[in-house]
């Protein structure tokens, strides 16, 4: 009996002490900022395209002046889809009754009626195409997206040297949060990733841009003697662009990355990877595209390793962190700017903060931003 009465006493004690997870509810806007839709050339078929995105349905289609154009989809009369319906000239037809809507999202022309309601327009939201990309922005506040959080043009986009990007899509059931999070994550390249060997991380925060600097010993996509070399950049809360130099069957292999966010509700996001592998020259088109497809292959491999995690997990605003790993308060520090008002942004964000864990390398990487020059 006496025993029964201890156990039960060491099972409580053990419960007291248990750390409690903390997290404050999700938060009430969406990040402000730019966020990947998929290739441009999707939305540019002459056909209305429904896309979920910040809690609500966004029709983005190209009107005959060949101009993309994204509104709200909820058509204001009685509420169908407009991404259903049909673009005639620069307007989107509602297929309901017919209401049909101009770029900036005023009703132009009901089909049955002689007038107009004054009220009859949805929002319109500004798009910008940037690397064969489209990218729509989201400010709560209303405000034109700042030049500092612009997407850099890379000159590799197109490049004959190049590949074109190899895009893949997945709905993640969490927060977007999660994902970022990975930024500063230094301590899951082993478990996840199997990349034990990593000898130099460092992140950079500056304004609206977010940098991990990586270099590791990575089988897979380095090979066995090269470090396989990343520096990934946050341009505002959703693209990341990331360079990596690595190796594969005994070649050096230059990849560019794209990893995207674009909330679909606050519990469920799109997940956005592309890759663009450089041609190696002296390889015919044949064994190059065969170079290309494996590496490509390698890289969503290596991707969705995280995604199992992604799926199961909860929020936790007080991570219980150790020694060895990154600099993840600091990184929701920065992250934490886009859900803010933009006059409410505490200046000292804007300034570089450097965080660098060298775990024996002699020589790092530039400590400066991806595609900066
Ligand atoms: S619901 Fe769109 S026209 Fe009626
Ligand atoms: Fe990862």
């Amino acid at each position: 009996m006496s025993t029964v009465i201890n156990s039960s006493r060491a099972t409580q004690t053990a419960q007291q002490a248990a750390y409690e997870i903390q997290a404050a509810p999700l938060p009430d806007r969406y990040a402000r900022g730019w966020h990947c839709l998929g290739l441009a050339s999707t939305f540019r078929d002459g056909e209305p395209h429904s896309v979920s995105a910040f809690g609500t349905r966004i029709v983005v289609f190209k009107g005959e002046d060949e101009q993309l154009r994204a509104l709200n989809a909820w058509c204001p009369h009685m509420g169908a889809d407009l991404g259903i319906g049909k673009v005639e000239g620069n307007r989107v037809v509602c297929r309901f009754h017919g209401w049909a809507f101009g770029g900036n999202g005023s009703c132009e022309d009901i089909p049955y009626s002689k007038t107009i309601p004054p009220k009859a327009r949805v929002r319109s939201w500004p798009l910008q195409e940037r690397n064969q990309l489209l990218f729509i922005w989201n400010d709560v506040e209303g405000n034109p997206p700042p030049p500092e959080q612009d997407i850099p043009q890379l000159p590799q986009v197109g490049s004959p040297e190049w590949s074109d990007w190899s895009l893949s899509q997945w709905v993640i059931d969490n927060n977007c949060r999660e994902l970022v999070d990975n930024l500063s994550d230094l301590a899951h390249f082993g478990p996840v990733h199997g990349s034990s060997n990593v000898k130099y991380f460092a992140n950079i925060f500056e304004g609206s841009r977010a940098t991990q600097v990586m270099v590791g010993i990575n089988e897979r996509l380095g090979g066995t003697r090269n470090h396989l070399t990343t520096v990934a950049t946050y341009f505002g809360p959703a693209t990341l662009l990331c360079k990596m130099t690595g190796e594969s069957d005994g070649m050096p292999i230059e990849s560019i990355l794209l990893v995207t966010n674009l909330p679909i509700d606050q519990m469920h996001f799109q997940l956005g990877f592309g890759v663009m592998v450089k041609r190696i020259p002296g390889l015919s088109e044949e064994q190059n595209q065969a170079m290309i497809k494996h590496y490509v292959d390698l890289t969503i491999q290596a991707f969705t390793e995280d995604v199992a995690v992604w799926h199961n997990k909860v929020r936790v605003d007080n991570p219980l962190l150790c020694a060895g790993d990154g600099p993840i308060l600091q990184l929701r520090n920065w992250y934490s700017q886009f859900y803010t008002d933009a006059d409410a942004v505490p200046a000292d964000l804007a300034q570089r903060r450097v965080v660098e864990i060298n775990l024996g390398l002699d020589a790092h990487p530039e400590l400066q931003h991806a595609f900066q020059h």
